[in-house]
């Protein structure tokens, strides 16, 4: 396959579905071969059966993104397997229920700041090994909007975003003269994405809640968002680190 990302490979975590699994499909439609690292085995190989039945070449490798020894072993296959690695999509998030912050717990915040925040350090933390000491790379973190404003009910989540988008500044300014770009994408709701279908079942009316504050009037695909990340990752973003990008339709311009 031609494209964008011919002889290159890229990493994409949390690719067992939602965006994860667009933003993969779409690094191997422009010629990646891909590597879908999650922490579930069977929506992980269905994304790489997806993949392959496209034409596209990826192997899934199970990772827990809150654990540094798996995210390590998650590059060391990549390369050993793959021989190199030139891109990186840091995608996994989960979410919390909403409740008071009065009413919140050690636990929930261990659960979230473990995946959310600690999980795209530690990606790029073994991500920049590699890229640092082999001409560089181009990495995406996922952040969101709660990542820009507060996150009424979801502050610990929030905190996590706005973190995700201190990790990505700071990485992109120390390793810049290293030629390792590094930007995140902030989505609003992504339809279909199991992050999603939760929100839906566990707050009633928030969805359409939030699509009325939404300037486009809808949610958007995973596959929309996964177009800003495959360009952020590609040479035609060469002049692009640092970013923190809004893809929400307008949520977050007032
Ligand atoms: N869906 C939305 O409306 C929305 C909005 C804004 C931001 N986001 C962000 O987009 C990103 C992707 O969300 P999504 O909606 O596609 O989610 P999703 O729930 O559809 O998919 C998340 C994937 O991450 C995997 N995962 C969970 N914990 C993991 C771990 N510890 N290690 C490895 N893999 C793990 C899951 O198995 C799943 O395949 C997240 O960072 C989320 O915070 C989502």
């Amino acid at each position: 396959m031609a494209g964008l990302f011919q002889g290159k490979v890229a990493v994409v975590t949390g690719a067992g579905l939602g965006l994860g699994r667009a933003a993969a499909m779409a690094f191997a439609r422009e010629g990646a071969r891909v590597v879908v690292a999650d922490i579930d085995s069977k929506n992980g190989q269905l994304t790489v059966d997806a993949i392959k039945k496209a034409g596209g070449e990826a192997m899934f490798i199970k990772t827990d993104v809150s654990r540094e020894a798996d995210v390590a072993a998650m590059v060391d296959k990549t390369v050993a397997d793959y021989g190199r690695l030139d891109c990186a999509h840091n995608n996994v998030g989960i979410e919390e229920l909403p409740h008071p912050i009065t009413e919140g717990t050690e636990e929930q915040w261990y659960r979230l700041v473990d995946v959310d925040l600690k999980g795209i350090w530690l990606c790029l933390k073994h991500e920049i090994k590699y890229m640092e000491n082999h001409g560089g790379g181009s990495i995406v973190n996922t952040s969101s909007i709660a990542g820009l404003i507060g996150a009424p009910g979801q502050a610990i989540y929030s905190a996590c975003k706005w973190g995700v988008n201190g990790l990505t500044k700071s990485a992109a300014a120390d390793y810049a003269k290293k030629g390792i770009r590094v930007n995140s994408v902030c989505p609003a709701g992504m339809k279909g994405t199991g992050f999603y279908k939760r929100m839906l079942a566990n707050q009633p009316g928030m969805a359409e809640a939030v699509v009325r504050m939404v300037p486009l009037g809808r949610d958007s695909e995973p596959e929309e968002i996964a177009e800003a990340v495959i360009w952020l990752c590609s040479d035609r973003a060469s002049y692009v680190t640092g970013a923190v990008m809004p893809i929400d339709g307008g949520f977050t311009v007032s």
